[in-house]
């Protein structure tokens, strides 16, 4: 890996695998990607190269692809599974079209492709706890037909014309630095910033509703590692179970009154991400992702909620 593109640079990951891709690689090396109204901004704009890079426009990333000699597309342009239930033709076209478009540049112009999936690649009649890596996968959001979709897309392009795509199933991502938006998961983020600003916590999701997370550390380093990896070791492609922890609003209330004693938790029922919630798995197996690339998360459950709370306060400026 020497070029690389990143689509969808400004966004929760996209913000931040840029800037581990920039040290890892050289910052000249890797192109932050960009649409209209989500440019890049400080260090993510004046560490290196930008581009508009709209992914439902084939021409336009086939321009950039040429102009720096791009040997690896990371495609982390999508819309999160709420905003998807409200915009489904546009998670359509931007997550299957716009994979699409990638995958046949990358088959012409010879790059790899990262592109994430997702938890919410699983479905109601999927075995929910330690879900295989192999298993039944019947969604029925539209976020989840297009991760679905995507990786069946990913595993043609390589079987059928060598373009070497690999992909995660990425958890629900914790992280202080970009906000998601529109996620499912969301509100294991939202609930570390009303923490540290002595609010009260609104939960959109009941006790009891387990799904399995990830602090940003580790999600770089699956992403980068994936790349990385020695491809004769791989069974799988499209996509790894993986997984670093999984809890439910009640478990993740209680560690942070470790740190925070009087942190209160209200719940406000959000029945559509309720009823999302409720059809993805409580915990996967990432043993594959293990055993074929050695993907050992680092962070738990209370190193993140630690680290979160020190970021946020420094952020946000305000004092323990
Ligand atoms: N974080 C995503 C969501 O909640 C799941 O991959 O939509």
């Amino acid at each position: 890996m020497k070029n690389i593109l990143i689509i969808g640079s400004t966004g929760q990951i996209g913000s931040e695998l840029t800037m581990a891709l920039r040290n890892r690689y050289g910052a000249s090396n890797v192109v932050a990607g960009f649409i209209a109204g989500a440019e890049p901004k400080g260090k993510l704009l004046e560490s290196g190269p930008a581009e508009a890079a709209d992914i439902t426009d084939a021409a336009q990333i086939a321009e950039i692809v040429k102009k720096y000699k791009i040997d690896t597309i990371y495609n982390m342009a999508a819309l999160l599974s709420a905003t998807a239930e409200t915009k489904p033709q546009l998670a359509w076209k931007t997550g299957l079209g716009g994979l699409f478009n990638v995958l046949e540049i990358a088959r012409e112009l010879h790059c790899a492709v990262f592109t994430p999936s997702s938890i919410g690649a699983f479905g109601d009649n999927t075995p929910k706890c330690n879900t295989p890596q192999d298993t039944i996968q019947r969604p029925k959001t539209m976020y989840g037909v297009t991760k679905v979709a995507g990786e069946l897309l990913s595993d043609y392009y390589f079987k059928r014309f060598g373009v070497d795509t690999r992909s995660v199933r990425f958890p629900g991502i914790i992280s202080h630095v970009a906000p998601p938006g529109g996620g499912t998961t969301d509100y294991a983020v939202e609930i570390y910033y009303a923490a540290v600003k002595r609010e009260v916590f609104q939960c959109p999701l009941l006790a009891g509703t387990f799904m399995d997370m990830m602090y940003m550390p580790d999600a770089l380093s699956a992403a980068i590692n994936l790349m990385e990896a020695n491809p004769d070791r791989l069974i799988h492609r499209n996509a790894f179970n993986i997984t670093a922890m999984s809890f439910d609003p009640e478990t993740l209330q209680s560690t942070i009154s470790k740190y925070i004693p009087d942190f209160r938790m209200e719940y406000r029922l959000d029945p559509v991400r309720q009823a999302i919630a409720d059809s993805w798995p409580n915990s996967l197996d990432d043993s594959c992702a293990s055993e074929e690339w050695d993907w050992m998360p680092k962070y738990n459950l209370d190193t993140t909620t630690q680290d979160m709370l020190k970021e946020l306060r420094k952020k946000l400026r305000i004092n323990a």
